[in-house]
């Protein structure tokens, strides 16, 4: 399986070192924040003293989660636990819920790391298909099994099932329910408060996508403190380094610094959305910083990812079943969109 990453590696278009001898490229393939990070994060970075190097962090990132868990509405640390990446708690959630042989449900298409993961640990997938306009279906709810993982909103649709989906799910489903909020903060609502009501909800947050941090790797997960023990049981010691806790805290306490980019990105997402509409191609309504781009004309969608590559823009082409006459395409900044639908307007012609 690890083969198979590196593999998928390759096709979304990013190769390690290219970037150094295409200067000018334009990255639209993995979701990154187009703006810096805040300015307190730099700062919190430069004063960290050779003392936070020489020395372990805090293994259970107790200042981090605090401030998290004000933040997020939650009573306390306890509430909240800490990644390397969300990418590392999905892996934990696996870990600590699910034994080899057992089912993880989740949707199709969906983020392929979840299947990923099963398959890792000896699991069971189980990917039921999103009805045409990506939604979920009477069958995902009516499918047992020990593990639950959906994102709100979905990658790489951008769409977001509605609130009372999540809570039927909450509800019904007998076993853990993570729910993947990578995006939320481009999205209209959230389910943030689940963790309070639910006692089998775990909703996860990532700091690489909103808060301009993806290099850092952060993430934080909220439960009811009995699921947060089963993470600190099964985790790394030291899974968060200094430099990442006092980054996600320094982010954290300005977050208001992260909201204004996010309000740019969510303009130029309704900006890119229409404009593609335009161009002729079918756009499902984003909720997140990126759009899936259907298009079933000439030339071809993979023809398009290669043209557009070549003028050293890069988005995400996925050659899978119901994905292979669309792109995925962050949302960049104004400029940069600005070229992708010259690029566009030219290759489409
Ligand atoms: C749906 C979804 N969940 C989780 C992640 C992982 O985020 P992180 O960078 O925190 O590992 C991603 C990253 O692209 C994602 O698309």
């Amino acid at each position: 399986m690890k083969h198979q990453r590196a593999i998928l590696r390759d096709v979304e278009g990013y190769v390690p070192g290219e970037q150094p001898r295409m200067p000018n490229i334009i990255k639209l393939n993995t979701n990154e924040n187009p703006y810096p990070p805040s300015p307190r994060v730099i700062e919190a970075l430069r004063g960290l003293s050779t003392e936070a190097l020489r020395k372990y962090p805090d293994p259970v990132s107790m200042d981090f989660r605090a401030e998290c868990a004000t933040r997020y509405g939650y009573p306390g640390p306890e509430w909240v636990i800490a990644g390397n990446g969300m990418d590392e708690l999905l892996a934990l959630a696996v870990r600590a819920f699910v034994d080899p042989g057992d089912t993880i449900l989740t949707t199709y298409p969906t983020y392929t790391l979840y299947e990923t993961l099963a398959r890792l640990h000896g699991a069971r997938p189980v990917l039921v298909d999103l009805d045409d306009d990506f939604q979920l279906t009477e069958a995902f709810f009516k499918t047992p099994a020990r593990l639950c993982i959906l994102p709100r909103p979905n990658a790489p649709t951008g769409v977001c099932p509605p609130r009372e989906a999540v809570e039927r799910l909450c509800t019904t489903f007998n076993g853990i329910v993570v729910i993947d909020e990578a995006y939320v903060d481009f999205s209209d609502d959230n389910c943030m408060d689940f963790a309070m009501r639910f006692d089998n909800a775990i909703v996860m947050r990532t700091f690489s996508k909103s808060f301009s941090l993806a290099g850092m790797r952060i993430g934080t997960g909220v439960a009811q403190p009995r699921i947060i023990d089963e993470f600190l049981k099964v985790k790394d010691s030291y899974n968060l380094n200094a430099f990442s806790q006092a980054a996600g805290l320094a982010a954290m306490q300005d977050y208001g610094y992260m909201l204004a980019n996010v309000a740019k990105i969510r303009a130029t997402r309704d900006r890119l959305t229409t404009a593609l509409r335009g161009l002729g191609f079918r756009v499902p309504a984003s909720q997140s910083n990126f759009v899936l781009a259907q298009w079933n004309g000439r030339p071809a969608a993979d023809e398009i990812f290669r043209a557009l590559r070549a003028r050293a823009i890069i988005v995400r082409y996925f050659p899978a079943r119901r994905l292979e006459n669309a792109l995925r395409i962050t949302v960049g900044t104004d400029e940069e969109t600005d070229a992708l639908l010259a690029a566009l307007r030219a290759i489409t012609a």
